[in-house]
């Protein structure tokens, strides 16, 4: 699939907003590939967004979901009153830390249904009778791993392409099992290592995710045997993107690093620090979607005051080098970048 792609060049989903079928529309046009993200989305949405996808471009798409995981049993009520005394500040309520799946198998079947060309999925593997609905109506079954031995269960399960995401990626890690011990989740793999590694175990298609932001960063991993790369940051700005305009301005400001935190969801995830996450992530437990929820109110209140400093800014640790603009545009800058960094890296072979 990604293989006959006239530009290898991916916009990753991104939830809560940023994805937009305009942006999936536009990567399409240009000769590249865009995912519509289905987290936290309803399936009536969902259906909304494949159509309206659907209206504006003939090109092959892709949707993304994620994998429900165990219901943690934790005690969250030192969170609780952690996050109501934010929400105490941004004069709204807390929301309630309940646990669900995300409305997973009405999404599903939703894209069973509308035969949609590429279903992938994070924090975990479809089960094989997920796998085999799919591959029924001609879908490419994608997994989104970070390491070697959630490859090798991604492979075993029928997946037909990996995404390997790198620890420099922005927004949510896809762990399959958030490690509780771990303030990260599970080990850090850097790109380059990850996409070694799980080579090494699979001979499926390898996509790479992670800290791309420039041409010569797909020409790099396009050399490393990725079959495509993947980009959310680099698309955070584009004019089609849905992102939050606080967002986008703490991203033009620049200057903040970017750290991995639980601190608004309850799953590891990377983004610019603020005082929400600095204030907090030291206490967040691993309680996926509870802490998603119970944050949400205070999260919508910040972003209404203008204040980033309570919102999830995800964004990946190259995020100052990516800039704005029309998706295309930013595409064939790549694809232009990537091209000449290949040619100047060959003289050094010749
Ligand atoms: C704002 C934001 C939201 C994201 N949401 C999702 C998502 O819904 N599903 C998913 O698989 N990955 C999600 N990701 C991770 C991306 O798929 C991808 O791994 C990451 O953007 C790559 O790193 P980069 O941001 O440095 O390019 C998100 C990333 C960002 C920045």
């Amino acid at each position: 699939m990604f293989d006959s792609l006239r530009v290898p060049v991916i916009a990753a989903p991104m939830a809560g907003g940023p994805s937009t079928p305009e942006l999936v529309a536009a990567m399409g046009r240009a000769g590249a590939f865009g995912y519509l993200a289905g987290g936290y989305l309803t399936a009536a949405s969902l259906a909304e967004q494949i159509a309206t996808v659907r209206r504006l471009s003939d090109a092959a798409f892709g949707v993304n979901l994620f994998v429900p995981g165990i219901r943690s049993i934790v005690d969250l009520s030192g969170y609780v009153e952690r996050v109501g005394r934010e929400a105490e500040r941004y004069g709204t309520q807390a929301g309630e830390p309940r646990w669900d799946d995300d409305g997973y198998s009405a999404k599903l079947d939703l894209l069973v249904e509308s035969r949609v060309p590429v279903v992938s999925f994070t924090f975990g593997v479809p089960s094989d009778s997920d796998v085999d609905r799919l591959h029924e109506v001609g879908t490419t079954v994608v997994v989104t791993v970070t390491s070697p031995e959630e490859a090798r269960e991604a492979t075993e399960v029928g997946a037909d392409a990996l995404c390997v995401q790198g620890f420099e990626a922005g927004g949510h890690r896809s762990v399959f099992h958030d490690d509780p011990d771990d303030p990260c989740g599970g080990p850090l793999y850097g790109l380059l290592a990850g996409l070694r590694l799980c080579s090494a175990v699979t001979d499926l298609p390898l996509v790479a995710a992670g800290g791309i932001v420039r041409g010569a960063d797909v020409a790099a991993v396009l050399t490393a045997g990725a079959v495509a790369a993947q980009l959310g940051t680099a698309f955070l700005r584009a004019d089609e993107a849905g992102t939050n305009a606080v967002q986008r301005k703490a991203l033009d400001d620049g200057g903040r690093p970017t750290a991995v935190t639980r601190a608004f969801s309850g799953r590891p995830a990377r983004g610019l620090v603020n005082r929400f996450l600095r204030e907090h992530t030291d206490h967040a437990p691993a309680a996926y979607p509870q802490l998603h929820r119970l944050t949400k109110p205070v999260r919508a209140a910040s972003g209404q005051a203008g204040d980033p400093e309570a919102m999830s800014l995800w964004a990946g640790q190259t995020y100052s080098l990516a800039g704005g603009g029309a998706a295309d545009e930013i595409v064939h800058t790549l694809w232009d970048e990537a091209r000449e960094a290949l040619r100047r890296a060959t003289r050094r072979f010749e």
